[in-house]
């Protein structure tokens, strides 16, 4: 079933072209990224999303036009706020839907330990290490239970190592939740790691200029044989983020 559907949707600020017509579709339970170079327009298109700002062309969720308050949004930068304990960034997106922070707190407090923050709920943001930051920030986000997640370059502020390990979790914590999510990345790796389907954006204007679907059996972190067909499907899409003719990778139709 088709949740989120975007056609031709448009963006420019003053003269700036940024998005130059993006039509995608996110799927119930479906994992998909977005790609694309820097400055393309991604966070920019999240920001249509979210209602933050106004653009032209159809979005439309579960059939009806798009409400931004139906997304919980894990922003691109600054996604803790440093003068709230962690317990209370985590109830923070709680807290603007209007539930009481006690209540908030009563939701958030079991997934601590999921999340490998166990211990840390009193500590500040700035007592904790980037890879715990992101998945504070990640708490707070799934925690609203929102129709979808829109995750903005969630490990882009980390270091190698981390990121891989948060990769690795960030897997093992769809494959138990099924949150149908959209993910902005430039790291194709990542998007062919984590995803169902992946829109490789153009530098801007941004247009999509292909859709990769990824049907490799999960978890996919584990097997050296899925680790060479998930090289190949980089490898193509290498070349169309370079603007080469993608070599030849089977490219399997998804199943509905
Ligand atoms: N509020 C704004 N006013 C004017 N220009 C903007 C605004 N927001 C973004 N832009 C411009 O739109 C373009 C796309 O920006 P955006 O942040 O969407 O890129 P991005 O694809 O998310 O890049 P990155 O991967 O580096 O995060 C950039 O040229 C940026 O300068
Ligand atoms: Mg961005």
């Amino acid at each position: 079933m088709t949740r989120l559907e975007l056609r031709d949707v448009r963006k420019s600020f003053g003269a700036l072209e940024v998005l130059a017509g993006i039509s995608l579709d996110v799927r119930a339970g479906e994992f998909v990224s977005i790609l694309g170079p820097s400055g393309a327009g991604k966070s920019t298109l999240f920001q249509l999303l979210t209602g933050a700002l106004k653009g032209e062309g159809s979005m439309r969720f579960d059939g009806a036009p798009l409400d931004g308050a139906r997304f919980a949004f894990m922003p691109q930068r600054d996604a803790l706020m440093p003068w709230r304990r962690v317990i209370d960034n985590a109830t923070l997106g709680l807290e603007v839907q209007g539930m009481k922070r006690r209540a908030a707190r009563e939701r958030v407090a079991p997934l601590f330990a999921e999340f490998g923050l166990a211990g840390f709920e009193r500590a500040w943001p700035a007592e904790l290490s980037g890879g715990m930051r992101q998945r504070a920030a990640l708490l707070r986000t799934v925690v609203q239970q929102r129709d979808m997640l829109l995750l903005d370059e969630p490990f882009g502020a980390l270091d190698a190592l981390t990121r891989a390990a948060m990769q690795r979790w960030l897997e093992g914590m769809w494959q138990s939740h099924r949150w149908t999510a959209l993910l902005i990345t430039h790291d194709v790796r990542e998007a062919v790691l984590l995803s169902d389907r992946i829109y490789v954006l153009s530098a801007r204007p941004a247009r999509v200029v292909r859709e990769v679907a990824v049907p490799l059996p999960r978890p996919r972190t584990e097997s050296a044989a899925l680790a060479r067909e998930a090289a190949a499907i980089e490898a193509g899409i290498l070349d169309t983020l370079l603007g080469q003719p993608p070599i030849r990778v089977p490219d399997h139709p998804m199943e509905n």
